[in-house]
């Protein structure tokens, strides 16, 4: 089951590559989100963001802080972790230097069930959000970082970009200058191969997502 999925959506991701004919990056969903989302931008006359492995790093722990909890992610009860968590957590597993923090200046975050390829991801999911277009094309950001992953090795999915203002050299910076790699979960920017084959365990993962079809899909947009 897990393995035709896998299939499945290497397939629909060759298709749809085509169709937007995306820049392949490296085999690593976060990069190619950030491919799609910045070939948008310069089709909309905006710059294409740099995308930093540091900030990137950030946004996969900023997804784990939801610790599978989808219903937090948008709706009634949407939350977000607080400021001080970048300074106190999320850097700190990453490598990123604490005096390197730049305002985050929008985020996109989505969560459901079913794993769908980054094109998708973007044109189906994130962009939904009626706020959604105004953070993606907002000219403030300079540099962009995304990040995915399963929880508990499956569903639910979460994604999640940042976005920011800071200088390519001097935000987000690492020590070493090497992203600390975390798994399970994918983050753009570190030329990290990450594949959904390859890290994410193909252990029965509680068959209902797929066998029922049953979708949910969560997602919130913050202007910052
Ligand atoms: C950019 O993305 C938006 C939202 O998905 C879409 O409506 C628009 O057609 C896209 N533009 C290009 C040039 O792909
Ligand atoms: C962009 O930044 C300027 C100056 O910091 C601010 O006044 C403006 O509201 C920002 N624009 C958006 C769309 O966030
Ligand atoms: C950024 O760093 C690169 C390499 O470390 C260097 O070549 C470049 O000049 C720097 N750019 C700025 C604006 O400092």
């Amino acid at each position: 089951m897990a393995a035709l999925f896998i299939l499945l959506s290497l397939l629909f991701f060759s298709a749809s590559a085509n169709v937007h004919n995306v820049v392949k990056v490296t085999d690593n969903p976060a990069d190619q989100l950030v491919a799609v989302l910045n070939s948008n931008r310069t089709a909309h006359k905006g710059s294409s963001l740099y995308d930093n492995p540091g900030l990137a790093c950030i946004a996969l722990q900023y997804v784990k802080a939801y610790q599978g909890d989808c219903d937090a992610v948008g709706g009634a009860d949407a939350k977000k972790p607080a400021e001080s968590e970048f300074a106190e957590t999320f850097a700190p597993a990453c490598g990123v230097t604490v005096s390197t923090l730049t305002p985050i200046t929008g985020r996109l975050l989505a969560c459901q069930s079913k794993y769908v390829d980054p094109a998708e991801v973007f044109s189906e999911v994130l962009m939904k959000n009626s706020k959604s277009l105004d953070i993606l094309y907002d000219k403030n950001h300079t540099e962009v970082g995304a990040a995915v992953t399963g929880t508990d090795g499956g569903s639910p999915y979460f994604w999640c970009v940042l976005f920011s203002n800071g200088k390519r050299n001097s935000s987000f910076a690492l020590e070493g200058g090497v992203a600390k790699v975390t798994r399970p979960g994918c983050f753009s920017g570190a030329n990290d191969a990450c594949s959904g084959a390859s890290d994410w365990p193909t252990r029965p993962l509680g068959l209902w997502p797929y066998a029922t079809s049953a979708l949910f899909l969560v997602m919130y947009a913050f202007g910052l």
